[in-house]
């Protein structure tokens, strides 16, 4: 029996050294074997307008299928400004149209956020969870991870003190059983 399953994953930085980036490869590294990771660009996602909903934006249809595609999207972002970045929010309106062709609609989504700040990203995490559950999204609720001060935890590009990647790999524990309900 194939018992693969396919989670993309966003993040929600574009920075070259990005936390985040660092702190997604480690829960990554954290997967069993049968979990494929597709990364979901966004970088080079137009910003979304809503006349765009009457043509055809190859960057779009492309990022819509691959949302559709994965069995669960994993985004693990920074917070700017106390919410979304503006790439992340970027690809959240795009997938969720046109009207009644959302990507989201019954989409398993996990949710990280990591900043170097004492309180992890949280409002961030908090409104991607609010506008996923206003899109019909299936959001895992626990774990709740806003990993605070997560510079401190980086060395050499990764992710190295130990008890971050204790609470990562308890994440990434659970993120396997949301995965596979
Ligand atoms: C425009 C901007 C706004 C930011 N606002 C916040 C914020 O509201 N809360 C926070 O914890 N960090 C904030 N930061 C700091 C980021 O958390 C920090 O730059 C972090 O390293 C970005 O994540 P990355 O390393 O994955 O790119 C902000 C950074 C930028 C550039």
């Amino acid at each position: 029996m194939d018992n693969t399953k396919k989670l993309g994953l966003i993040i929600g930085s574009l920075r070259k050294d990005s936390i985040n980036r660092m702190v997604a490869e480690y829960i990554v590294s954290q997967l069993p074997e049968n979990i494929e990771v597709e990364e979901i660009e966004i970088a080079q996602l137009p910003l979304y307008n809503q006349d765009y909903d009457k043509q055809t934006i190859e960057s779009y249809d492309q990022v819509r299928q691959k949302i559709k595609e994965v069995d669960t999207v994993l985004i693990v972002t920074p917070e700017h400004n106390r919410t979304l970045p503006a790439a992340l929010k970027n690809v959240i309106d795009i997938a969720s149209r046109p009207h009644g062709d959302s990507a989201w609609s019954g989409k398993k989504v996990a949710v990280v956020t990591a900043s170097p700040g004492t309180y992890g990203g949280r409002e961030c995490g908090l409104d991607v969870r609010k506008s996923m559950q206003a899109l019909s999204a299936k959001v895992m609720i626990a774990p709740e991870v806003y990993l605070s001060h997560a510079s401190d935890s980086i060395e050499d590009g990764k992710v190295s003190n130990e008890k971050t990647q204790q609470y990562l790999t308890k994440f990434a524990d659970a993120l396997v059983q949301f995965i596979e309900e």
